[in-house]
């Protein structure tokens, strides 16, 4: 980040005037510093939804929304999903760079050593109840890992950052993999240390002792793709959470836990899987354009997922991405689905509709995933498990630069818009307990 102290904006207040300084980030972007506002003048600001906010510098993914570009550590994701794999991105956030050989090897070790959960843990499956929603198990489960797993206050887990970062990323897919597993009554199947990341989740998901599961090398590399794309997009609803959380200096497991729990919103990763709920609807229906007008009606809840996000005001780059390999890999593995055709629809019908081209609402990075899931054989009660499997390497690099930078405690101010003060005896007066 480069400073310009010699930069200030101007705010008048009255008769006073105070000046702030402007910072600048490496990309260009430009924001006032108001670190001293309430000390120099009594005034907060008011931003609902922190549209208008940094909350904090950071230098692991880049995002321009006007012109749709998004890299992680500077390197964008369009070269990232051809040339290396989910494992080497996880690195390339958690530590800075991508790994060399050595670094790979260890780390692929690492991941290995740390793939299988505490054994006890396994036994919570069983008090789920049927239908429990995947999102859920995974939280609960990840939450609890701090009971299994010792030494978690903030400065053990941060000294041992490899090992942190290594266990979560292989255990959530074991927890996975196992309760997609318990869900459908069939054993667990353990992971394999000759199988690569997202070769062993397939095949933890799929393999059974009745049907072996031939692992295609295609799959494989949509899945690397895919996890890719979602590993990280700076400070989101979920990612925003664990800073906050990771703020109070809670240990990771539960950082993490928290992260998921935001992730599983319909309006955040929970979209994928209410967009192929969605396109089955309009499928089923038939009329396109009814939905479109159902979407511009201010009287209906109904929105367009997969359409709109808080950043991009153009096509989100790994929507773009997402929606080529749709068209390539079902052609691949010669699958129809007539969701594509429907998802192809109503992205034609929406981007001719006013509505949509005046608040610059395009597909975003869920509207195209879930038909890539459904060809992977991924039920659709798991498409958010995979975004959250995806996105956990970018929460534990936030939550390495959160504490590395000495944040404090995030605990934003308020505009109070309550009652005045009611006294003692008014209550008496009024004699009306419900008042306090
Ligand atoms: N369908 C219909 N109208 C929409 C949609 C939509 N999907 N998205 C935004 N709008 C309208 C909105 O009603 C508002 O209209 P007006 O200016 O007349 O009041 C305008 O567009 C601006 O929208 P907003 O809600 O103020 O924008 P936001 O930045 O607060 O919300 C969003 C972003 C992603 C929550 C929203 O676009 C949305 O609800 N999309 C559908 C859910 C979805 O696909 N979520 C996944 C986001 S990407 C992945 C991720 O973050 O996990």
């Amino acid at each position: 980040m480069e400073k310009k102290p010699a930069e200030f904006a101007i705010l008048k207040i009255g008769e006073k005037e105070i000046r702030l300084p402007l910072v600048i980030g490496t990309q260009g972007e430009r924001g006032i510093d108001i670190s001293s506002l309430r000390r120099d003048t009594g005034l907060v600001t008011i931003d609902p939804g922190l549209g208008n906010t940094a909350a904090c510098y950071s230098q692991i993914s880049y995002v321009d929304g006007e012109k749709g570009i998004l890299r992680y550590r500077g390197i964008p994701i369009e070269v990232l999903v051809k040339k290396v794999k989910f494992i080497d991105v996880a690195y390339l956030l958690v530590h800075g760079e991508l790994p060399g050989a050595d670094e790979r090897k260890k780390f692929s070790e690492m991941l290995n050593l740390n793939s299988m959960m505490h054994e006890d843990m396994r036994h919570f499956f069983d008090h789920f109840p049927q239908g429990s929603h995947p999102m859920h198990i995974l939280s609960t489960m990840i939450n609890a890992m701090a009971a299994f797993y010792p030494n978690v206050d903030i400065k053990s887990m941060a000294d041992n950052i490899d090992t942190s970062c290594a266990r979560l990323i292989s255990i959530i897919r074991t927890m996975a993999a196992f309760a997609y597993k318990k869900s459908i009554g069939e054993p667990v199947v353990y992971p394999r240390h000759d199988l690569s990341y997202c070769a062993n989740f397939l095949n933890m998901m799929f393999d059974s002792p009745v049907r072996p599961y031939h692992i295609h090398p295609e799959a494989v590399r949509l899945l690397n793709v895919l996890f890719i794309l979602h590993a990280e997009h700076e400070q989101n609803c979920s990612t925003t959470a664990v800073r906050a959380i990771g703020s109070a200096q809670v240990n990771l497991y539960a950082t993490i836990s928290a992260g998921i729990s935001a992730l599983s919103g319909p309006l955040h990763g929970g979209a994928n899987q209410a967009v192929i709920e969605m396109l089955r609807m309009i499928h089923e229906d038939g009329d396109v354009d009814k939905f479109i007008r159902m979407a511009r009606d201010k009287n209906s809840p109904f929105r367009l997922m997969g359409f709109g996000h808080r950043v991009y005001k153009t096509y989100d780059p790994r929507a773009e991405i997402v929606r080529n390999e749709c068209d390539a890999y079902l052609t691949l593995i010669n699958h129809k689905d007539p969701l594509l055709d429907t998802a192809r629809r109503v992205e034609e019908a929406a981007r001719k509709d006013s509505y949509f081209v005046e608040r610059n609402l395009y597909p975003n990075v869920d509207f195209y995933t879930g038909i890539l899931y459904r060809a992977l054989g991924i039920p659709e009660n798991m498409f958010t498990v995979m975004f959250a499997l995806a996105r956990l390497p970018g929460w534990v690099a936030h939550w390495k630069e959160m504490i590395g930078d000495s944040t404090k405690i995030i605990r934003p101010r308020q505009i109070y818009i309550g009652r005045n003060e009611i006294f003692e005896h008014e209550i008496e007066n009024r004699n009306n307990p419900q008042i306090i």
